[in-house]
């Protein structure tokens, strides 16, 4: 039975007394939508800890445009039968006011790498992400906290926060999740039309095909994607494409 906690002060007193007992605890944070992408996470959480919890919160702060915001999929029934089936222990599920006390006066920044790729086309995006996250790990205390390689950039930049404050968590990556065609899972995936989801797969297929950045933007653009950006980093190739109104991103091993 999946256990719901709106509340901060509680939330720190159920991961007290847990880690109090010795007990490890697996931790997912979420904005909802959850896919077969989150449940690979929640199962191996599930795997190597004693406890799992997961957060569902569609954070503000990462958001540069409003309508992407309100767009976000709310789908909280649904989410929270995969949660029971999987076996998570606490779903911990706030309210803005009791994760930003301060409104945002208080905020992580990093450069580099968040300026770049996504940062580059999401204003703050990095700011609102490893802010809201800070926040997560320092209320759950995990001993393992799992994220999404697809997401690889913020994968780079909460792994790197967690050594640089010195957080207790491990934060362990977790490979890409994908549909049969090989397109990348995501809680965006809804807003496809049959068409655009068609055409999606192929910008996984292009991605993958070991030719240089420069080519792999020209053969997205020709395939009718229009391209954000293609960029070697840390030995894999990161893309993101728009299709009609979504933006897709996803990346491959060199
Ligand atoms: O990857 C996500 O869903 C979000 O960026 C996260 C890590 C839950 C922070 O809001």
């Amino acid at each position: 039975m999946t256990q719901v906690i709106r509340e901060v002060p509680e939330m720190v007193r159920w991961s007290t007394e847990t880690l109090g007992q010795n007990r490890s605890l697996g931790f997912i944070p979420t904005m909802g939508a959850l896919h077969a992408g989150h449940r690979s996470l929640i199962e191996k959480a599930r795997r190597e800890n004693d406890r799992v919890a997961v957060s569902l919160f569609v954070n503000p702060t990462q958001y540069d445009d409003p309508t992407d915001l309100e767009a976000y999929p709310r789908t909280f029934e649904a989410d929270m039968e995969m949660m029971q089936n999987a076996g998570v222990d606490i779903l911990l599920f706030p309210e803005y006011r009791d994760l930003y006390p301060d409104d945002y006066r208080y905020r992580v920044t990093e450069s580099p790498v968040s300026e770049e790729l996504e940062g580059a086309h999401r204003n703050g995006h990095f700011d609102g992400v490893l802010t809201v996250v800070l926040k997560l790990l320092c209320i759950v205390r995990p001993t393992r906290a799992y994220f999404g390689e697809k997401d690889w950039q913020q994968y780079v930049l909460v792994r790197d926060m967690a050594a640089a404050f010195f957080l207790q968590t491990e934060i362990v990556p977790c490979p890409v999740i994908r549909e049969s065609d090989g397109l990348a899972m995501s809680s965006r995936n809804v807003h496809l039309t049959v068409e655009e989801r068609r055409l999606a797969p192929e910008f996984h297929r292009i991605l993958s095909c070991g030719e240089s950045p420069q080519i792999l933007r020209r053969r997205l653009g020709e395939r009718g994607f229009e391209v954000e950006y293609v960029e070697r980093r840390d030995d894999r190739i990161l893309g993101a494409v728009r299709v009609g109104k979504v933006r897709l991103i996803d990346n491959v091993s060199d």
